[in-house]
């Protein structure tokens, strides 16, 4: 039985050992998956004990993805540009740094919730690890635009230079006209604000998209209220749990089902 386990403070609320147990079910993998709270200065002490103790991946959340970027002796592309690493695999050669959480962001657009990115207008919101990770993946589907605003316009500036062509930075006051997509990345949502934003970017053919899942957001409602579609970040959490469990095993689960349950808090 090969081991895996996601690291974080706090972890106890995590749904990863749910999402990946319904994973192994469904497609017969032979794997543990458990929550490891490990201590906020001492993450890579924790990593080495699970890896002594035959521990093959892990995902990496809150408050150490940066500190697993660090930790990886080899990592992904897609880890580079986000900066951070929420997927780790433990073989013969080290550790590898991956990061998962852009493609699920985008697979969960495109498969789940039928909005494809390629040619449309996209306003993601917020310019920390969270927006960061969306960038490079949002990037590749060729978006016709793609707008960062941010409250602390320098942050936004800064991806932008970072990722170079095809992106514009700006305030929240600048964003003010009809967007096809927008995604609220900042963290806004987990103290129950709304960002400054103004309602001109919605119509009744936007999809206003929280990162955050669990409950509804100032955003969503707001977004609501101005006629968008809305969506949480519940397809998205299932979405990069599949491609690290594609990493580690080989094989695709099919995410569905697993999210239909976790909806209906049958996991
Ligand atoms: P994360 O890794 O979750 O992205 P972070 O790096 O601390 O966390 O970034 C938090 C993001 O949420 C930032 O974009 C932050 O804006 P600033 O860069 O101006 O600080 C944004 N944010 C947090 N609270 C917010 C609020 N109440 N309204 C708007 N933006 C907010």
């Amino acid at each position: 039985t090969d081991r895996y386990a996601v690291f974080g403070h706090p972890i106890a609320h995590s749904k990863s050992p749910l999402i990946h147990a319904a994973f192994a079910r469904q497609t017969g993998q032979d794997m543990t998956y458990e929550a490891i709270l490990a201590p906020k200065d001492g993450f890579a002490g924790s990593v080495a004990q699970f890896i002594a103790a035959g521990g093959r991946g892990a995902n990496v959340t809150v408050p150490f993805k940066e500190q697993a970027f660090a930790l990886a002796n080899r990592r992904s592309p897609r880890a580079e540009h986000a900066g951070a690493v929420n997927t780790l695999v433990f073989d013969s050669c080290g550790i590898l740094g991956d990061n998962t959480d852009g493609a699920g962001l985008v697979a969960d657009l495109s498969h789940n919730l039928n909005c494809a990115i390629a040619g449309k207008r996209v306003l993601l919101l917020g310019a920390g690890g969270a927006a960061r990770g969306g960038i490079g993946p949002l990037l590749d589907q060729q978006p016709a635009a793609l707008v960062i605003a941010n409250r602390t316009i320098s942050r936004a500036q800064a991806l932008a230079e970072l990722f170079g062509h095809g992106i514009t930075a700006c305030g929240f006051n600048a964003a003010n006209m009809p967007f096809d997509l927008v995604i609220n990345a900042t963290a806004a949502s987990l103290a129950g604000e709304l960002p400054p934003l103004s309602p001109r970017v919605f119509t009744a053919d936007t999809l206003a998209y929280d990162m955050m899942y669990g409950r509804d957001t100032p955003f969503l409602a707001f977004a609501r209220s101005h006629g968008a579609a809305t969506a949480d970040g519940l397809g998205m959490l299932v979405e990069q749990a599949a491609e690290a469990f594609y990493l580690w095993r080989g094989v695709r689960p099919d995410t569905a089902p697993v999210i239909a349950s976790l909806r209906q808090d049958r996991l």
